[in-house]
């Protein structure tokens, strides 16, 4: 599976925890960066790591920043995109079974890295599980 990642610097370190885990794993990850912990603005991530997705290059993409918020909030503005923010296991499964999420954000500086990096793959292990979840989803658009 192919999977895109982005960061802003506040979210550098656990990006790069992450991207080493999924390569380990076997993924195929495409870094859109940021590339280094030097300033960086998490809008810019997140557009190019959506981009990844909706020209079907990427399956799902992964997200971080300080909090994961503000690149989640740009990241739901593009049409689309649904990324939910993993703060539990059970959300992260979740936002794939009921909401049928294409990224998940983390946020460096509140989570601990082996909670993201389990997370990230609770999440990309999860299938939706369509139904009236799929209505719901549907109605978003
Ligand atoms: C950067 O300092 C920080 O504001 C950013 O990473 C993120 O937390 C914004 O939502």
């Amino acid at each position: 599976m192919k999977v895109a990642i982005g960061s802003d610097h506040a979210g550098f370190n656990l990006k790069e925890a992450i991207k080493n885990d999924l390569i380990a794993r076997g993924y195929d990850v495409v870094d859109v960066g940021t590339h280094s912990p030097e300033r960086a603005d998490y809008p810019v991530y997140a557009k190019a790591c959506a981009q990844e997705i909706l020209n079907g290059n990427c399956e799902f993409g992964i997200l971080c920043c300080g909090t994961g918020e503000g690149i989640s909030i740009t990241a739901n503005k593009i049409k689309g995109i649904r990324c939910g923010i993993g703060y539990d296991d059970e959300v992260s499964a979740l936002t794939r079974k009921h909401n049928n999420a294409n990224m998940i954000a983390f946020g460096e500086r509140f989570m601990k890295p082996e909670d993201a990096i389990r997370r990230a793959n609770i999440f990309l292990t999860t299938d939706f599980e369509g139904g009236r979840h799929a209505d719901r989803v549907g109605m978003m658009e």
